[in-house]
């Protein structure tokens, strides 16, 4: 990313499987970071504009024609070069912070080891897309597949890839962890699986400890 100077801000992603708890802990950081009094810019992916939005639905609603891979692969893209151009990049550029529920290390996780896409073609388009933008800091929330399944079932219809089977979620959290041993430093792995006292207290330490708020 071109924006080099100092007052650059931190980008912050969290990361999981269906019915980790992320937004729970997505508003948990939002609060620690603006009762800092830092500028927080609060988005998700897929979508974070009316148009990566409208992209979203399209990814997510239930359809009858089956959609394939790669149209899946390219629109989760689509909907992020949007997303970056219009809010991610401007907003570290003029020093606010970004926390994005989800990003890319979802495609590697849901489209390269869900769903089986060579990795490298997925690099191919971060960087084609992205450039050299990365997030500074990633929390990775971590379950067991089966607790983070109940929950979400627990909260109503499914959409389309909640719809998947239980191997493909487990595929999923390979792949996070896989990222995660790629760049450990980038990393904060969290446990899901605590009460939600302790999984708050271990996301405050890391808060703590990278972000020095
Ligand atoms: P959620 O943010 O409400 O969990 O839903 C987003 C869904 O989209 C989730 O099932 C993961 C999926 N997804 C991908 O498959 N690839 C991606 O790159 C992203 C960002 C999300």
């Amino acid at each position: 990313m071109s924006v080099e100077n100092a007052k650059r801000g931190r980008f912050i992603t969290i990361e999981g499987t269906e019915g980790v708890g992320k937004s729970t802990n997505v508003a948990y950081v939002k609060a620690r970071i603006e009762a800092a009094g830092i500028e927080l810019v609060l988005t998700r992916e897929p979508g974070g504009t009316a148009l990566a939005e409208q992209i979203r639905s399209m990814i997510l609603e239930p359809r009858e024609e089956a959609i394939a891979v790669d149209t899946e692969l390219l629109l989760v893209f689509a909907a992020r070069a949007q997303h970056i151009k219009q809010v991610i990049k401007p907003a570290l550029e003029r020093g606010a912070w970004v926390l994005s529920d989800r990003f890319t290390d979802a495609t590697y996780a849901y489209q390269g080891f869900g769903r089986g896409i060579d990795t490298a073609r997925i690099e191919q388009l971060e960087s084609f897309v992205q450039g050299d933008l990365r997030p500074d800091l990633t929390l990775l929330l971590d379950a067991p597949v089966d607790i983070g399944l109940a929950r979400a079932s627990a909260r109503g219809a499914l959409d389309r890839i909640e719809q998947e089977k239980h191997c493909f979620f487990e595929k999923v959290r390979e792949g996070y962890h896989h990222q995660l041993a790629k760049e450990p430093q980038r990393f904060a792995l969290i446990n899901a699986e605590k009460s939600l006292q302790a999984v708050e207290q271990q996301v405050s330490d890391v808060v703590q400890s990278r972000l020095g708020i």
